[in-house]
């Protein structure tokens, strides 16, 4: 049973297959936490109590440091995650305990506030076999009078207090350098890693991982790690905050952001939060990656292509920017053709004025110079060679300088008496309001019902500014920060209803909106604008950390920032770790490279069930400096453990190098597998699953910037 109420005990207690999580209702009718971590065999080994606590006039008395859910009324020391304001001015919530509910691996307890009517319902799903527990909340006003929302978190994790000093592991970047690894010790006071510039954010990712400082900290196999993340795109914020009460007590806070927040929750309204996906490993961050990847596609990405293969795509954006025409778009679509691509997609430039960055954004039809014909005949082109057609769309832009901006100016968030700030010559349109949906609704749903597009890849390209519209009350205006994600998600979920086939990727200037909210209406993502295959290994090992390699699309481009001496080989390997697709030039490659791509695209077709459909296993320690390692080294393990593939790739070279044998695990430990590929000399052609773990296998990384592909399968 993944969810009990143990009567005598009166601790609602939640397990997946290793983990477990368990909450008191106490006698005054309050939540209390008592446990986190590692699944135990009765349920009588779970603490009925939570921690001791001081009693203090001057802190938190009582047990409401154990909160489950704190609440601003005796909680003033730590985060809250409600804080809001009743008619009358009152500012604080007392909760009671009304009923909860069991269904088999979802539970809600229902709390009240009597006085003012305001029930607070907290709800968790068990996911046991991806050792997964979510949670959120709804406030419902069941009173008569308005209620002001100040801020609404979806959940306050608390870390066991007797295990050591912690280290927090969270991702942060820039345009270009996004899903970079930091690391630093939990110490007493906050640390708020956020985004709150109306998307997900280049700066910051919603995931957060804590373990133990010193000879506790986990490796990749070891060690006990509690992590977590938002399902959300909006203004966010996660806080991981310690006070020190005789003990250290650590607590992460998890939610939309409450900076600019405001909600006004009318008599018989609900405001519900977004999903806190937390989990607990006991052996390392390996299963961390594992467990997150397997919920994602389990549960959170939209079903319809949530188990499919993607597939290879060519793009022209870095090859040829805004100058696509009928006939160009069609000379490089024969020989992306002939590498055997199977999408092809036009980027930015085929529709309205768009001929740079300066106009057209909002005017979603053909350009009639550049196709004059229309798409009609290139996609047809495309369809004839065996090939999907996919599109570049960045519906909730407008430039200044478009049809649809000198028709409807106020559908661009704006401050009436302010001039709107450009950034790439762009405003955000206001997705909260109807209208702006119904047209972004109309021009996309003809786009995809009079063309055979199969793809979409949908942009954001711009951090924002002015959050206001003329439109909604003075007092509401920092609602547009949640109501905006509302209406995306509300609206590509509309498109993909009327048009269930058509694959949908999510792109923000590269990986700037990437996240467990987005992913549930996108199938996969654009992870960076930096295209380098050195620079991507850290990117992409970052973005690994948290979400799956199905949805990361990895292009093999001509970018080489660093005048790297780059082989074709090392381009693609790079782009092997996850989708892969093709951004180069096709038009300079010579016919030798033409065949050398050829081949290396039917190589990932081959691999790609074990790459996609697979489990990812780190090779090297997680780093925060992985520019330091010599190599870097994934692994994928089919989920039958039949297959495996190895792909390391070489960073600098030098002749007193000791290489580093790479262990792999997953496989079955007294099975034999064959190996075969680059093996450094004198490396075993066969090795069993145990060995391939314990004593691993040594690549051949001969010279600078050497790349190895190892494919790994059952023997016999
Ligand atoms: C963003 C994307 C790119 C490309 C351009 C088009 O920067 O990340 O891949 O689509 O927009 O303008």
């Amino acid at each position: 049973m993944p969810i009990q109420f143990l009567k005598e005990q009166q601790l609602f207690l939640l397990e997946t297959d290793h983990t477990a999580y368990s909450i008191l209702l106490a006698s005054h009718g309050q939540l209390l936490h008592t446990y986190w971590g590692e699944k135990l065999p009765f349920p009588d080994d779970y603490p009925g109590k939570p921690l001791n606590v001081a009693h203090s006039a001057f802190g938190t008395w009582g047990n409401d440091l154990a909160s489950e859910f704190p609440v601003p009324y005796n909680v003033l020391e730590i985060e809250p995650c409600v804080r809001l304001r009743f008619a009358d001015g009152t500012r604080d919530l007392r909760l009671s305990y009304v009923e909860h509910h069991i269904d088999d691996d979802s539970l809600t307890i229902d709390l009240k506030d009597e006085f003012y009517g305001l029930t607070l319902r907290l709800a968790y799903q068990v996911f046991a076999d991806c050792d997964i527990m979510t949670r959120r909340v709804s406030l419902v006003n069941t009173g008569h009078d308005s209620v002001r929302l100040d801020e609404v978190l979806s959940g306050s994790l608390l870390l066991p207090d007797d295990k050591g000093d912690f280290r927090l592991s969270h991702l942060s970047g820039a345009h270009m350098v996004e899903f970079q690894l930091d690391r630093e010790p939990v110490q007493p006071g906050r640390k708020v890693v956020e985004g709150r510039q109306n998307y997900t954010g280049h700066t910051n990712n919603p995931f957060f991982a804590i373990d133990m400082t010193g000879p506790l900290g986990a490796t990749e196999t070891s060690g006990e790690i509690w992590y977590g993340g938002l399902a959300w795109s909006g203004n966010w914020k996660i806080v991981v905050e310690q006070i020190r009460s005789h003990r250290k007590r650590t607590r992460v806070a998890v939610g939309i952001n409450d900076w600019d927040f405001e909600w006004e929750l009318k008599a018989g309204e609900t405001f519900e939060t977004p999903w806190l996906v937390f989990g607990y490993s006991a052996t390392g961050f390996g299963p961390v990656s594992r467990n997150l990847h397997k919920y994602q596609i389990e549960h959170i990405l939209p079903a319809r292509f949530a188990h499919d293969l993607r597939p290879v795509l060519y793009n022209s954006w870095e090859a040829v920017f805004f100058d696509v025409t009928e006939a160009a778009q069609m000379r490089i679509a024969t020989k992306a053709a002939k590498l055997g691509v199977e999408l092809f997609v036009v980027d930015d430039g085929w529709f309205g004025e768009r001929h740079s960055d300066n106009a057209g954004l909002g005017d979603w039809e053909v350009n009639p110079v550049k196709f004059p014909r229309g798409l009609g005949p290139l996609i047809q082109h495309v369809n004839d060679l065996g090939m999907m057609f996919g599109i570049w769309v960045e519906p909730e832009m407008v430039n200044p300088n478009s049809n649809l901006y000198r028709a409807h100016p106020e559908w661009a968030y704006h401050y009436p008496n302010r001039v709107p700030t450009e950034a790439r010559n762009q405003l955000i349109l206001n997705l909260s309001r109807d209208d702006v949906q119904e047209y972004l609704f109309g021009v996309l749903d003809s786009l995809l019902a009079n063309h055979n597009i199969a793809y979409v890849k949908w942009d954001y390209n711009r951090a924002i500014s002015e959050a206001g519209s003329a439109e909604a009350p003075a007092t509401n205006q920092r609602e547009h920060w949640v109501r905006h994600y509302q209406g995306l998600y509300r609206l590509v979920d509309r498109l993909r209803e009327r048009h269930p086939d058509v694959l949908f990727e999510s792109c923000s200037g590269g990986g700037g909106r990437v996240d467990m909210g987005i992913m549930a209406h996108f199938d996969q993502f654009w992870t960076s604008d930096n295209t380098d295959p050195l620079d991507r290994l850290p990117i992409q090992q970052g973005f690994g950390l948290a979400y799956p390699a199905k949805t990361m699309f990895s292009w093999v481009t001509d970018m080489n920032n660093n005048a790297a001496p780059y082989s074709l080989r090392y381009r693609f390997l790079s782009s092997f770790m996850g989708g892969l697709g093709i951004g180069s030039n096709l038009h300079h490659f010579s016919d030798e490279q033409m065949q050398e791509a050829a081949h290396w695209v039917a190589e990932y077709k081959r691999l790609r069930p074990i790459i996609q459909g697979g489990e990812l296993y780190r090779l090297n320690p997680l780093d925060d400096q992985p520019e330091r390692k010599d190599a870097y080294a994934v692994g994928y393990v089919a989920k039958d453990k039949s297959q495996a593939v190895i792909i390391a790739l070489d960073r600098t070279s030098h002749f007193w190098r000791n290489p580093r044998r790479l262990r792999l695990e997953g496989l079955e430990p007294n099975t034999l597998y064959r190996l075969s590929g680059d093996l450094a000399d004198r490396e075993p052609g066969q090795l069993s699953g145990q060995a391939l773990r314990t004593r691993g296998i040594l690549p051949r990384l001969e010279g600078e910037l050497a790349a190895a592909l190892i494919s790994i399968e059952k023997a016999g």
